[in-house]
C-alpha cells in the first residue's frame, strides 16, 4: 500500500463519522443515501434519508409506491428530479438492485461518483470516488496545479485517484478521502497543524495550500 493512502486509512480509524448508512452494504440502501447526499449536506439529509427508508424499505417498495407518495417523502430536499430519478429507476429493476459496476452506472440519475461509490461501498469493488473533496486532497498533497475542470485535469485526477486507491479495502479506503476532504482537508483553514499527512503534504511545504486545487471556471 502507498504511504498516502496507509496514513489516510489510519487517520480515518481515528475520525470517521458514524452514519446510519455505513452500517450496511445492502446497495438499495446505499444507493439512497447517495442519491441524497448528491446535492444535499449530511445534516441536512440525515433525517429525510431515515424517513426515506422507513417508508421505503427495499427496491420493490420503492417500485410499488405512487410516484406522489415519493414526492412527499422528498418533500423539502430540492433537486425533485432526485426523486423522480430514483423511483423511475426502482421501478425499472425487477426487484433486484444491479450487481455489476455497468448496471449501477446506467441507473438514471447514477454518475460516476455515485456509481462508485455503490460498488465500492456495497460490493467491495475498487472504484475510487473522485468529487471536489477528492480534487482537493490530491492537489494539494501532491501538489498538482492542472485544472480540475479541464479535460486533461479530469483524466489526471480520475488516475490518480485510481492508483492511491487501496484495492484490498476500497470502501474504507473512499470513506476515508471522503470524511478527510470534509473535515480535514476542508477549502479555507485546513487543520494543517494537526494533519498526518502534512510531513509530505507539497502544498504545505510550498505554502500553495490555498492555491488549490486550480479551477478554470469558479
Ligand atoms: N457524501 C457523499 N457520499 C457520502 C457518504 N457516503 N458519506 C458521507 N458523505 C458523503
Amino acid at each position: 500500500m502507498n504511504i498516502f493512502s496507509e496514513k489516510l486509512i489510519v487517520w480515518y480509524a481515528g475520525n470517521k463519522r458514524e452514519l446510519p448508512w455505513r452500517d450496511t452494504t445492502d446497495p438499495y440502501i446505499i444507493w439512497i443515501s447517495e442519491i441524497i447526499l448528491q446535492q444535499t449536506r449530511v445534516v441536512q439529509g440525515y433525517d429525510y434519508f431515515l424517513r426515506f427508508i422507513h417508508r421505503f424499505p427495499d427496491v420493490t417498495a420503492l417500485a410499488e409506491a405512487s410516484e406522489d407518495e415519493v414526492m412527499k417523502c422528498w418533500q423539502g430536499l430540492g433537486y425533485y428530479s432526485r426523486a423522480r430519478n430514483l423511483h423511475a429507476a426502482a421501478k425499472s429493476m425487477n426487484g433486484v438492485f444491479p450487481t455489476t459496476y455497468e448496471g449501477v452506472r446506467a441507473l438514471k440519475g447514477v454518475g460516476d461518483y455515485t456509481a462508485a461509490a455503490i460498488c465500492s461501498f456495497a460490493y467491495g469493488m475498487p472504484y475510487a470516488v473522485v468529487d471536489g473533496n477528492v480534487y482537493r486532497v490530491l492537489s494539494r498533497y501532491f501538489g498538482i496545479d492542472t485544472s480540475v475542470d479541464s479535460t486533461e485535469g479530469k483524466k489526471l485526477f480520475a488516475a490518480l485517484a485510481d492508483e492511491m486507491m487501496d484495492k484490498s479495502q476500497p470502501a474504507v479506503y473512499n470513506q476515508a478521502i471522503m470524511d478527510f476532504g470534509a473535515i480535514q482537508c476542508t477549502p479555507q483553514s485546513p487543520n494543517c497543524l494537526f494533519c498526518p499527512l502534512a510531513d509530505s503534504c507539497s502544498a504545505l511545504k510550498e505554502g500553495t495550500i490555498t492555491k488549490l486545487p486550480v479551477k478554470q471556471h469558479k
